[in-house]
């Protein structure tokens, strides 16, 4: 199979996310544009689908475990918000039990449906290992060896490091197992691609920087965490890939199944967050509301972000005031929303 053309990556994408239509508004396809770039870097990256070997974790191997369920909480809930996608009900309770069920509809994919997330023997994740969650998680390769469809953000979940994925991991085993069978309907397309193009990303191991409020920091929560760039930074080209000139610039393009459009997140004075504050910046993330007094779409997921660290978010936006200024004027398109 010859590679994906540009027209029909866009073709791909558009229908992606106007698949998420009504039913989804509201709720986070955050990985959706992200994610074909993740099709389309997987089919690069592996040829054929080869496997990946599962990773060694620090803690199976060293027996410590001190706080790393409530590291896993604090990430999974407040920080990569695995809830809007796999709660039960993401649009009205993110917060919810992660026993899967959200569906996206794509031609050259099937019905997508995430995961149940509960340690549920027989329908979640009780028989996976440790290293089999994190593979899924960084890697896109699901227990069986099936890889992921991409609407799970593999792609920029694939440098979290190895500690943090192994506290999602043993997170993810504290809840309430519930019996909740989710099954994607994956379409001959996909198993085509599957065949041909779509394998799991390669094998990693990653450390984080030194947790503090640095720009190293901010910049490993917010490229590879918390997803802020997967929404904020336009994408682009034949791979659909983030545009790495126009980092956290910001779009009045978004996918179609975005209701609001991603502001600009770049110290422009004009038309990004240039003329905030440290504290500016907080208040926004912690209430919902911008210095002009707008209040964000929950789409931004502020409602969970809010609960992240004075640190966590400090760095953050130590680390924004590093990337480059992009004078792009992003239109609020979104009337506030409750
Ligand atoms: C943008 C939506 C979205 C987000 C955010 C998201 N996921 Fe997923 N995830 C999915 C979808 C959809 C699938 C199913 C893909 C498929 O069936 O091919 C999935 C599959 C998985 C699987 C494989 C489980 C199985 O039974 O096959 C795991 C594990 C997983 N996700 C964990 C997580 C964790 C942990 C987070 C947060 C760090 C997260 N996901 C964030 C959409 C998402
Ligand atoms: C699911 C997509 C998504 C993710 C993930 C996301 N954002 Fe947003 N963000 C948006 C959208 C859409 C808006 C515009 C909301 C509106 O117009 O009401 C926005 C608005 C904002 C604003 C307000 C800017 C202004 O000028 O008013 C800030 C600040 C912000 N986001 C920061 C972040 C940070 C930091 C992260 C990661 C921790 C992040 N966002 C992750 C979609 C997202």
């Amino acid at each position: 199979m010859p590679g994906i053309s540009a027209r029909t990556s866009e073709h791909l994408a558009a229908r992606m996310r106007g698949a998420l239509g009504p039913a989804t508004r509201g709720v986070l396809p955050a990985g959706t544009r992200g994610a074909l770039g993740a099709l389309l870097a997987a089919s690069a990256a592996a040829c054929g689908g080869g496997h990946v070997p599962l990773p060694g974790l620090p803690a199976s191997t060293v027996g410590d475990t001190t706080g790393l369920v409530a590291r896993g909480e604090y990430i999974v809930r407040n920080v990569a918000v695995c809830g809007h996608c796999h709660a039960a009900d993401p649009r009205r309770d993110a917060d919810g039990p992660l026993s899967g069920g959200m569906e996206f509809r794509d031609w050259r994919l099937g019905t997508i449906r995430a995961a149940n997330l509960t340690p549920d023997a027989a329908t979640g994740l009780g028989e996976w290992s440790d290293a089999e969650v994190v593979r899924a998680i960084r890697n896109g390769e699901r227990r069986d060896g099936a890889v992921l469809a991409p609407v799970m953000p593999y792609e920029a979940l694939h440098a979290m490091s190895d500690r943090d994925a192994l506290a999602v991991a043993r997170y993810l085993r504290t809840l309430s197992p519930a019996t909740h069978r989710v099954k994607s309907d994956h379409n001959l397309m996909f198993r085509i691609g599957e065949l041909f193009f779509l394998g799991p990303l390669k094998g990693t191991t990653a450390t984080a920087p030194a947790r503090g409020a640095t720009p190293a920091y901010g910049a490993y929560l917010a490229l590879h965490v918390a997803l802020c760039s997967d929404c904020h930074t336009p994408h682009t080209g034949l791979r659909s890939r983030p545009d790495e000139d126009r980092l956290f610039a910001g779009t009045d393009d978004p996918p179609k199944g975005f209701p609001a459009n991603p502001s600009n997140l770049t110290p422009d004075s004009a038309t990004g967050i240039g003329a905030w504050s440290e504290d500016d910046f907080l208040r926004t993330m912690r209430t919902g509301v911008n210095p002009k007094g707008d209040t964000l779409h929950p789409f931004m997921p502020w409602r969970e972000y809010r609960r992240m660290t004075d640190d966590d978010l400090r760095a953050i936006y130590r680390y924004l005031r590093t990337v480059p200024p992009v004078r792009n004027a992003v239109p609020r398109r979104a009337p506030a929303a409750g």
